[in-house]
């Protein structure tokens, strides 16, 4: 990053950032049952958690739900990136849903994995917050084995049957740094304890996270696109505070942005959390251009490519209509 000329305003914007291949991946799922049923198709929680994404969905005819108990019997339900607990898949069952899985493949490894350790009869220690989607899933996978570990301040608290027979795992989009901290602070408690067998805090938080560390030292000011409930862009406004930036904001749309933040303020980093579409991120830059930020230069510090097959049912069911 070179350094501006005095005063200059500039954006730094950060590469990778916004939709990841879990979400784009769950997105296309609901357009594409919609698409081929026609609507409406129902959807347990959000999608994702992007305000933007849920209401666009919902216009064309998605029905948000929070438990299978409100979708009618036999209707279509599709099962968010999040991942929901076994319980969940039963409870559709009974009630003849045709179902539609799009749990992100990267939280079903993290599923996969918890179900192992249980069935080796492992403590489990899940670091992830308390409450959210995903961490109800994965827990409901092996709720008799399964701790939640919120943080390095819950590690004092956590008893185990046995300190030899203990491994983390961790929700997906968890800062890197603080998870960390969390599995040190509980490897003093339990020397033996085990790592998961792959990273469990997946590519597109851990890029997200890079990237922003990236531009924070650099700017005055960060701005986040991202919605309240989504933990990887909640992630990235702290750890755009812990590397640097004066201040960092997350905002769900550009009219959300206030003129006061810019007092004094040369450099402006902007990013977007994993379940972001661009187009918010270009009114953000369009906002930033309309007062006097419109020199733009991306960082970039990864480059992606992953991409997820859509789920199987509705692969199938594509398939079959040629
Ligand atoms: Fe999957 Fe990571 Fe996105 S777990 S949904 S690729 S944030």
């Amino acid at each position: 990053i070179a350094p501006p000329a005095k005063g200059a305003k500039r954006v730094l914007l950060a590469s990778p950032r916004g939709y990841c291949a879990g979400v784009d991946r769950a997105v296309v799922a609901v357009e594409k049952a919609l698409d081929h049923y026609g609507p409406p198709v129902y959807v347990r929680k959000q999608i994702v958690h992007n305000l933007h994404v849920v209401d666009t969905l919902a216009e064309r005819g998605a029905i948000f739900v929070e438990e299978t108990d409100e979708v009618p019997e036999g209707a279509r339900v599709v099962f968010s990136a999040h991942g929901v607990s076994p319980e969940v898949h039963r409870s559709a069952e009974a009630r003849g849903l045709q179902t539609i899985d799009a749990t992100c493949p990267l939280v079903t490894k993290v599923h996969k994995e918890a179900v192992r350790y249980a069935r080796n009869d492992y403590d489990i220690l899940l670091v992830g917050h308390d409450g959210h989607e995903e961490v109800e899933g994965t827990a409901g996978e092996a709720p008799e084995n399964i701790q939640l570990v919120q943080g390095p301040d819950d590690v004092d608290a956590v008893t185990v049957r046995d300190p030899d027979k203990v491994v983390w795992l961790s929700q997906t989009t968890l800062s890197v740094d603080e998870t960390m901290e969390t599995v040190r602070r509980l490897r003093e408690k339990f020397p033996n304890l085990e790592d998961p067998p792959s990273d469990d805090i997946c590519y597109a938080t851990q890029n997200r996270q890079v990237a922003v560390k990236k531009i924070a030292g650099e700017s005055d000011l960060v701005l986040v696109v991202g919605s309240a409930n989504s933990s990887n862009s909640v992630r990235l406004v702290e750890v755009a505070l812990e590397h640097g930036a004066t201040a960092a904001h997350r905002v769900d749309f550009a009219r959300e942005i206030d003129e006061e933040w810019f007092n004094g303020i040369a450099t402006i980093g902007v990013t977007s959390g994993a379940s972001v579409p661009d187009v918010l991120v270009q009114q953000v830059l369009k906002v930033l251009a309309d007062y006097g930020y419109g020199d733009v230069e991306p960082v970039i510090t990864a480059e992606e490519d992953l991409m997820f097959s859509l789920p199987r049912e509705l692969r199938r069911d594509l398939k079959a209509a040629g």
